[in-house]
């Protein structure tokens, strides 16, 4: 059973190292929700459609592609996911992990992240950019099911599971670049509906800053993996607290302010990649 799994992944990453042609990706980037522009940015670009990877699903998420772009950024090579894939869509978590392993199986290091999110800390306003310092996960855990030694440890730690150097040189970027960056703690529930006014309420109690549908099982599969990860919420709409008939959230909203909000992003993750 192991063999298979493994198989999947190496037959993956196999068809993809040959689409580079000898380049070796530095960076991995996953793209959010109306995040994807960054992929634009990408110097000399190779795109590979995930429905020519054998084994790869196809993302059906509103405001995603199904692409890997790689290429250049910072002068740096990475490896961008236009479109990542969400437990809401329906698919196990071993699919959710696979295209980070295939990305590890290239050569990354680090893992940047990047997501749309409700903002539940009452700080929060829409378009802030908020550094992920820490996660709670309320979905099904990706690392369940027999453990792929080949990765990592079956008990991994996540005591700094967002790299803290790299929060610290991007909290000095966004001073520099004037982007206002904030941190805060992001909770993943498993979607698609967005949350009640009483779990808002009841999940900032815990310690929630950000409210999302994805992130935490990449972030804990590239964990396992031992990359580097780096993370960034955009804040798309402001978590209801009350039931009020004139507030409600929309998903074609969350990808319009996410998009309104890219080129902050882009700048930040370009800087950031500039200093790795
Ligand atoms: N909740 C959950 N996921 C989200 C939200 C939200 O309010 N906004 C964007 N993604």
């Amino acid at each position: 059973m192991d063999n298979s799994r493994m198989e999947r992944i190496r037959s993956a990453a196999q068809s993809v190292a040959e689409r580079l042609e000898g380049r070796v990706p530095l960076v991995g980037i996953v793209l959010g929700s109306g995040l994807g522009d960054l992929a634009d940015k990408i110097k000399d670009p190779v795109v590979i459609p995930y429905n020519t990877i054998p084994g790869f699903p196809v993302s059906t998420a509103v405001g995603h592609k199904g692409n890997f772009i790689a290429g250049k950024l910072a002068g740096k090579c990475v490896i961008a996911m236009q479109g990542r894939f969400h437990y809401y869509e329906g698919y196990p978590m071993e699919l959710l992990a696979l295209p980070i392993r295939v990305m590890k199986l290239l050569g990354i290091q680090y893992l940047f992240v990047s997501n749309a999110a409700g903002g539940a800390n009452p700080d929060f306003k829409i378009g802030d950019m908020v550094i992920i310092k820490d996660h709670i996960n309320n979905l099904p855990n990706p690392l369940i099911g027999q453990n792929l030694e080949e990765f990592g440890p079956r008990f991994p730690d996540l005591t700094c599971a967002y790299d803290l150097e790299l929060q610290e040189k991007a909290m000095q970027l966004g001073m520099k670049l004037g982007l206002d960056l904030k941190k805060g703690v992001y909770f993943a529930s498993s979607g698609p509906t967005y949350e009640t006014p009483a779990e808002v309420r009841f999940y900032r109690t815990v310690g929630a800053d950000m409210l999302g549908m994805s992130t935490v099982p990449e972030v804990i599969v590239a964990r396992h993996c031992g990359l580097k990860v780096f993370g960034v919420s955009v804040i798309t709409n402001v978590a209801n607290v009350a039931n009020e008939q004139q507030t409600y959230n929309d998903a074609d909203d969350v990808v319009a302010q996410a998009g309104l909000i890219t080129d902050k992003m882009c700048k930040l993750f370009t800087e950031l990649i500039k200093k790795l």
